[in-house]
Protein backbone atom coordinates (compact mmCIF):
# COMPACT_ATOMS: atom_id res chain seq x y z
CA UNK A 1 0.00 0.00 0.00
CA UNK A 2 1.56 3.63 -1.17
CA UNK A 3 1.81 5.73 1.46
CA UNK A 4 -0.82 4.69 3.95
CA UNK A 5 -2.85 6.47 6.72
CA UNK A 6 -2.60 4.98 9.90
CA UNK A 7 -5.63 6.33 12.17
CA UNK A 8 -5.15 6.26 15.75
CA UNK A 9 -8.18 6.03 18.52
CA UNK A 10 -6.74 6.82 21.63
CA UNK A 11 -3.09 8.59 21.91
CA UNK A 12 -1.87 7.60 25.48
CA UNK A 13 0.80 5.51 26.56
CA UNK A 14 0.51 3.23 23.71
CA UNK A 15 -0.97 5.11 21.12
CA UNK A 16 1.39 7.94 22.00
CA UNK A 17 4.06 5.38 21.95
CA UNK A 18 3.77 3.88 18.54
CA UNK A 19 3.07 7.41 17.38
CA UNK A 20 5.95 8.82 18.49
CA UNK A 21 7.68 5.71 17.05
CA UNK A 22 6.23 6.14 13.54
CA UNK A 23 7.31 9.86 13.65
CA UNK A 24 11.01 9.04 14.70
CA UNK A 25 11.20 6.65 11.93
CA UNK A 26 9.79 8.86 9.48
CA UNK A 27 12.00 11.63 10.78
CA UNK A 28 15.57 9.19 10.81
CA UNK A 29 13.81 8.21 7.05
CA UNK A 30 13.88 12.13 6.01
CA UNK A 31 17.22 12.46 7.65
CA UNK A 32 18.82 9.30 5.61
CA UNK A 33 17.44 11.03 2.70
CA UNK A 34 19.18 14.04 2.71
CA UNK A 35 22.00 13.13 4.14
CA UNK A 36 22.51 10.80 1.67
CA UNK A 37 21.83 13.58 -0.67
CA UNK A 38 24.48 15.37 0.64
CA UNK A 39 26.91 12.81 0.06
CA UNK A 40 25.77 11.92 -3.50
CA UNK A 41 26.42 15.68 -4.05
CA UNK A 42 30.01 15.20 -2.62
CA UNK A 43 30.64 12.71 -4.47
CA UNK A 44 29.49 14.18 -7.71
CA UNK A 45 31.74 17.08 -6.66
CA UNK A 46 35.18 14.42 -5.64
CA UNK A 47 34.38 12.56 -9.12
CA UNK A 48 34.57 15.44 -11.08
CA UNK A 49 38.13 16.23 -9.40
CA UNK A 50 39.09 12.37 -10.01
CA UNK A 51 38.57 11.30 -6.10
CA UNK A 52 39.42 7.91 -5.65
CA UNK A 53 38.43 6.79 -2.70
CA UNK A 54 35.00 5.25 -3.57
CA UNK A 55 34.82 3.24 -0.37
CA UNK A 56 33.87 5.94 1.09
CA UNK A 57 30.66 6.48 -0.12
CA UNK A 58 27.61 6.53 2.02
CA UNK A 59 26.47 2.68 1.88
CA UNK A 60 23.05 3.65 2.88
CA UNK A 61 20.16 3.46 1.14
CA UNK A 62 20.50 5.74 -1.76
CA UNK A 63 17.74 8.38 -1.79
CA UNK A 64 16.10 7.09 -4.62
CA UNK A 65 15.86 3.48 -2.21
CA UNK A 66 14.69 6.06 0.80
CA UNK A 67 11.75 7.29 -0.89
CA UNK A 68 10.70 3.51 -1.94
CA UNK A 69 9.79 3.14 1.55
CA UNK A 70 6.66 3.28 2.84
CA UNK A 71 5.83 6.72 4.22
CA UNK A 72 2.82 6.89 6.68
CA UNK A 73 0.60 9.72 7.00
CA UNK A 74 -0.56 9.75 10.70
CA UNK A 75 -3.85 10.78 12.01
CA UNK A 76 -5.36 10.40 15.61
CA UNK A 77 -8.28 10.63 17.10
CA UNK A 78 -7.49 11.15 21.17
CA UNK A 79 -9.67 13.27 23.10
CA UNK A 80 -7.90 14.75 25.53
CA UNK A 81 -4.30 14.02 23.96
CA UNK A 82 -5.33 15.57 20.44
CA UNK A 83 -3.54 18.79 21.06
CA UNK A 84 -0.54 17.54 22.52
CA UNK A 85 0.16 15.18 19.17
CA UNK A 86 -0.61 17.62 16.91
CA UNK A 87 2.05 19.57 18.58
CA UNK A 88 4.84 17.41 19.26
CA UNK A 89 4.15 15.04 16.43
CA UNK A 90 2.53 17.41 13.82
CA UNK A 91 -0.30 14.75 13.65
CA UNK A 92 -3.82 15.28 11.51
CA UNK A 93 -6.17 15.16 14.13
CA UNK A 94 -9.60 13.76 13.32
CA UNK A 95 -13.13 15.48 14.31
CA UNK A 96 -14.24 12.03 15.79
CA UNK A 97 -13.49 7.98 15.77
CA UNK A 98 -15.99 7.85 12.54
CA UNK A 99 -14.08 10.51 10.60
CA UNK A 100 -11.21 9.13 11.66
CA UNK A 101 -12.10 5.68 10.40
CA UNK A 102 -13.77 7.09 7.06
CA UNK A 103 -9.94 8.68 6.48
CA UNK A 104 -7.52 6.23 7.57
CA UNK A 105 -6.93 3.37 5.66
CA UNK A 106 -5.19 1.42 8.85
CA UNK A 107 -7.02 1.95 12.36
CA UNK A 108 -5.27 1.31 15.31
CA UNK A 109 -7.34 0.94 18.08
CA UNK A 110 -5.49 2.31 21.19
CA UNK A 111 -7.84 2.73 23.83
CA UNK A 112 -8.47 0.64 27.12
CA UNK A 113 -10.24 -2.20 26.35
CA UNK A 114 -13.45 -1.41 28.09
CA UNK A 115 -14.40 1.11 25.41
CA UNK A 116 -13.36 -1.45 22.47
CA UNK A 117 -16.88 -2.82 21.95
CA UNK A 118 -18.65 1.11 21.85
CA UNK A 119 -16.38 2.78 19.49
CA UNK A 120 -15.87 -0.92 17.04
CA UNK A 121 -20.10 -0.31 16.62
CA UNK A 122 -19.14 3.23 16.29
CA UNK A 123 -16.95 3.14 13.31
CA UNK A 124 -17.72 -0.45 12.19
CA UNK A 125 -19.84 0.82 8.73
CA UNK A 126 -16.55 2.90 7.76
CA UNK A 127 -13.95 -0.47 7.59
CA UNK A 128 -14.62 -1.91 4.83
CA UNK A 129 -11.88 -3.42 2.70
CA UNK A 130 -9.80 -1.21 5.74
CA UNK A 131 -7.02 -2.66 8.18
CA UNK A 132 -7.96 -3.09 12.08
CA UNK A 133 -5.02 -3.08 14.53
CA UNK A 134 -6.17 -4.44 18.31
CA UNK A 135 -3.78 -3.80 20.82
CA UNK A 136 -6.43 -4.98 24.05
CA UNK A 137 -4.58 -7.76 26.11
CA UNK A 138 -8.29 -9.44 26.02
CA UNK A 139 -10.05 -8.61 23.18
CA UNK A 140 -9.68 -10.81 20.71
CA UNK A 141 -10.19 -11.14 16.45
CA UNK A 142 -13.70 -13.23 16.44
CA UNK A 143 -14.70 -10.98 19.09
CA UNK A 144 -14.05 -7.49 17.20
CA UNK A 145 -15.31 -9.61 14.30
CA UNK A 146 -18.91 -9.84 15.55
CA UNK A 147 -19.04 -6.48 15.70
CA UNK A 148 -17.28 -5.08 12.66
CA UNK A 149 -18.49 -8.34 10.04
CA UNK A 150 -17.12 -9.20 7.19
CA UNK A 151 -14.57 -7.76 4.59
CA UNK A 152 -12.47 -5.46 7.22
CA UNK A 153 -8.49 -6.91 7.50
CA UNK A 154 -8.43 -7.32 11.53
CA UNK A 155 -5.12 -7.92 12.94
CA UNK A 156 -3.65 -8.32 16.42
CA UNK A 157 -0.76 -6.75 17.78
CA UNK A 158 0.75 -7.19 21.87
CA UNK A 159 3.55 -4.46 21.98
CA UNK A 160 5.13 -2.94 24.91
CA UNK A 161 5.52 0.67 25.88
CA UNK A 162 9.31 0.70 24.70
CA UNK A 163 7.60 1.64 21.49
CA UNK A 164 8.08 4.83 21.70
CA UNK A 165 11.94 4.09 21.15
CA UNK A 166 11.18 1.35 18.47
CA UNK A 167 12.36 -1.10 21.32
CA UNK A 168 9.26 -3.04 21.94
CA UNK A 169 8.92 -6.77 22.02
CA UNK A 170 5.73 -7.20 19.50
CA UNK A 171 3.52 -9.96 19.09
CA UNK A 172 1.28 -9.84 15.89
CA UNK A 173 -0.98 -12.13 14.11
CA UNK A 174 -3.38 -11.78 11.08
CA UNK A 175 -7.06 -13.02 11.18
CA UNK A 176 -7.68 -15.26 8.09
CA UNK A 177 -8.17 -13.58 4.65
CA UNK A 178 -5.30 -11.36 4.69
CA UNK A 179 -3.65 -10.45 1.60
CA UNK A 180 0.14 -11.08 1.47
CA UNK A 181 0.16 -7.12 0.35
CA UNK A 182 -1.89 -6.11 3.39
CA UNK A 183 0.00 -8.02 5.76
CA UNK A 184 3.10 -6.21 4.90
CA UNK A 185 1.74 -2.92 5.59
CA UNK A 186 0.66 -4.04 9.16
CA UNK A 187 4.36 -5.54 9.66
CA UNK A 188 5.83 -1.92 8.28
CA UNK A 189 3.67 -0.43 10.91
CA UNK A 190 4.94 -2.66 13.71
CA UNK A 191 8.70 -2.81 12.22
CA UNK A 192 8.63 1.04 13.55
CA UNK A 193 8.18 0.12 17.22
CA UNK A 194 10.67 -2.97 17.53
CA UNK A 195 10.99 -6.52 16.96
CA UNK A 196 8.15 -8.60 15.64
CA UNK A 197 6.88 -12.23 16.67
CA UNK A 198 4.21 -13.97 14.54
CA UNK A 199 2.33 -16.17 16.55
CA UNK A 200 -0.95 -17.95 16.71
CA UNK A 201 -3.54 -15.75 18.52
CA UNK A 202 -3.78 -18.51 21.21
CA UNK A 203 -0.61 -16.98 22.78
CA UNK A 204 -1.38 -14.18 23.17
CA UNK A 205 -1.99 -13.90 26.65
CA UNK A 206 1.18 -15.43 27.40
CA UNK A 207 3.41 -13.21 25.10
CA UNK A 208 1.51 -10.10 27.49
CA UNK A 209 2.80 -12.08 30.47
CA UNK A 210 6.45 -12.08 29.03
CA UNK A 211 6.40 -8.76 27.27
CA UNK A 212 3.87 -6.70 27.35
CA UNK A 213 3.78 -6.24 30.79
CA UNK A 214 7.14 -7.45 31.62
CA UNK A 215 8.86 -3.78 31.35
CA UNK A 216 6.54 -3.51 34.73
CA UNK A 217 8.51 -6.57 36.56
CA UNK A 218 11.34 -5.41 35.26
CA UNK A 219 11.25 -1.73 37.01
CA UNK A 220 9.84 -3.07 39.87
CA UNK A 221 13.41 -5.29 39.89
CA UNK A 222 15.26 -2.15 38.62
CA UNK A 223 13.98 0.21 41.83
CA UNK A 224 14.48 -2.25 44.09
CA UNK A 225 18.31 -2.93 43.44
CA UNK A 226 18.49 0.82 43.01
CA UNK A 227 17.35 1.15 46.61
CA UNK A 228 19.38 -1.79 48.13
CA UNK A 229 22.70 0.33 46.37
CA UNK A 230 21.19 3.81 48.11
CA UNK A 231 20.97 1.62 51.27
CA UNK A 232 24.51 0.58 50.90
CA UNK A 233 25.65 4.73 50.56
CA UNK A 234 25.80 5.69 46.63
CA UNK A 235 24.05 8.17 45.10
CA UNK A 236 20.39 7.53 43.87
CA UNK A 237 20.94 8.78 40.16
CA UNK A 238 23.66 6.90 40.08
CA UNK A 239 22.11 3.54 41.25
CA UNK A 240 19.46 3.94 38.77
CA UNK A 241 21.61 4.48 36.03
CA UNK A 242 24.44 1.33 37.04
CA UNK A 243 21.40 -0.77 37.48
CA UNK A 244 20.03 -0.33 34.06
CA UNK A 245 23.38 -0.71 32.56
CA UNK A 246 24.50 -3.65 34.09
CA UNK A 247 20.83 -5.20 33.11
CA UNK A 248 21.09 -4.21 29.31
CA UNK A 249 24.92 -5.64 29.23
CA UNK A 250 23.49 -9.24 30.57
CA UNK A 251 20.30 -8.71 27.83
CA UNK A 252 23.14 -7.95 25.36
CA UNK A 253 25.28 -10.84 26.44
CA UNK A 254 21.66 -13.37 26.37
CA UNK A 255 21.02 -11.76 22.69
CA UNK A 256 24.14 -13.02 21.90
CA UNK A 257 23.59 -16.60 22.06
CA UNK A 258 24.50 -16.97 25.83
CA UNK A 259 22.20 -19.29 28.16
CA UNK A 260 21.37 -17.75 31.09
CA UNK A 261 22.04 -20.74 33.50
CA UNK A 262 25.47 -20.41 31.90
CA UNK A 263 25.99 -16.93 32.32
CA UNK A 264 24.85 -17.23 36.15
CA UNK A 265 27.16 -19.92 36.84
CA UNK A 266 29.73 -18.12 35.11
CA UNK A 267 29.82 -14.84 37.58
CA UNK A 268 28.93 -16.76 40.77
CA UNK A 269 32.47 -18.07 41.98
CA UNK A 270 33.12 -20.48 44.81
CA UNK A 271 32.57 -18.83 48.36
CA UNK A 272 31.69 -15.64 46.19
CA UNK A 273 29.62 -12.21 46.85
CA UNK A 274 27.21 -13.08 43.75
CA UNK A 275 26.28 -16.36 45.20
CA UNK A 276 25.78 -15.26 48.50
CA UNK A 277 22.86 -12.44 47.03
CA UNK A 278 21.47 -15.41 44.87
CA UNK A 279 21.00 -17.77 47.89
CA UNK A 280 19.00 -14.56 49.48
CA UNK A 281 17.15 -14.33 46.19
CA UNK A 282 16.52 -17.78 46.19
CA UNK A 283 15.53 -17.64 50.00
CA UNK A 284 13.11 -14.51 49.33
CA UNK A 285 11.40 -16.84 46.41
CA UNK A 286 12.28 -14.70 43.88
CA UNK A 287 12.07 -17.25 40.95
CA UNK A 288 8.51 -18.41 42.27
CA UNK A 289 7.62 -14.42 42.41
CA UNK A 290 8.66 -13.58 39.36
CA UNK A 291 6.62 -16.67 37.64
CA UNK A 292 3.76 -16.29 39.54
CA UNK A 293 3.52 -12.70 38.33
CA UNK A 294 3.65 -13.53 34.56
CA UNK A 295 0.85 -16.50 35.39
CA UNK A 296 -1.37 -14.23 36.94
CA UNK A 297 -0.70 -11.25 34.12
CA UNK A 298 -1.34 -14.52 31.77
CA UNK A 299 -4.59 -15.68 33.56
CA UNK A 300 -6.23 -12.21 33.81
CA UNK A 301 -5.02 -11.60 30.05
CA UNK A 302 -7.46 -14.79 29.15
CA UNK A 303 -10.36 -12.73 31.16
N1 LIG B 1 0.53 0.80 28.12
C1 LIG B 1 1.12 -0.35 27.80
O1 LIG B 1 2.26 -0.62 28.20
C2 LIG B 1 0.40 -1.33 26.90
C3 LIG B 1 1.08 -2.50 26.49
C4 LIG B 1 0.42 -3.37 25.62
C5 LIG B 1 -0.87 -3.12 25.21
N2 LIG B 1 -1.50 -1.99 25.65
C6 LIG B 1 -2.89 -1.77 25.21
O2 LIG B 1 -2.98 -0.56 24.51
C7 LIG B 1 -4.27 0.02 24.71
C8 LIG B 1 -4.11 1.44 25.21
O3 LIG B 1 -3.50 1.41 26.50
P1 LIG B 1 -2.81 2.70 27.14
O4 LIG B 1 -1.90 2.22 28.18
O5 LIG B 1 -2.29 3.55 26.04
O6 LIG B 1 -4.08 3.41 27.79
P2 LIG B 1 -4.21 4.95 28.18
O7 LIG B 1 -2.88 5.53 28.47
O8 LIG B 1 -5.28 5.03 29.20
O9 LIG B 1 -4.73 5.62 26.84
C9 LIG B 1 -6.01 5.41 26.33
C10 LIG B 1 -6.39 6.63 25.60
O10 LIG B 1 -7.58 6.36 24.89
C11 LIG B 1 -8.33 7.55 24.86
N3 LIG B 1 -9.72 7.24 24.54
C12 LIG B 1 -10.62 6.56 25.27
N4 LIG B 1 -11.80 6.50 24.60
C13 LIG B 1 -11.62 7.16 23.45
C14 LIG B 1 -12.45 7.43 22.34
N5 LIG B 1 -13.72 7.03 22.29
N6 LIG B 1 -11.92 8.12 21.30
C15 LIG B 1 -10.67 8.55 21.33
N7 LIG B 1 -9.80 8.33 22.35
C16 LIG B 1 -10.30 7.64 23.39
C17 LIG B 1 -8.16 8.14 26.23
O11 LIG B 1 -8.43 9.51 26.11
P3 LIG B 1 -8.69 10.45 27.39
O12 LIG B 1 -7.31 10.74 27.89
O13 LIG B 1 -9.40 11.62 26.85
O14 LIG B 1 -9.52 9.61 28.34
C18 LIG B 1 -6.69 7.82 26.54
O15 LIG B 1 -5.82 8.86 26.19
C19 LIG B 1 -5.01 -0.87 25.72
O16 LIG B 1 -5.87 -1.71 25.05
C20 LIG B 1 -3.87 -1.62 26.38
O17 LIG B 1 -4.26 -2.86 26.90
C21 LIG B 1 -0.90 -1.10 26.47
Amino acid sequence: MKNPKIGFIGGGNMGGAMIEALWRAQSDEADAVQSSAEDEQKLDVSEARGAENLAQTDKNASPRECEKKTKFEIIAYARSKNEALRQRFGVKIAASETNLAREADAVVLATKPASYEAILRLIAPELAGKILLLLAPNFGIKRARQITGEGVYIARAMPNIAACIGASATALCFDAGFSEPKKETVREIIAKIGKIYEIDEVGFAAFTGIAGSLPAYACAFIEAAADAGVRGGLPRQLCYDAVAAAVEGTTHLIQSGKHPAALKDEVCSPAGTTIEGLAALEKGGFRGALMDAVAACIAKARG
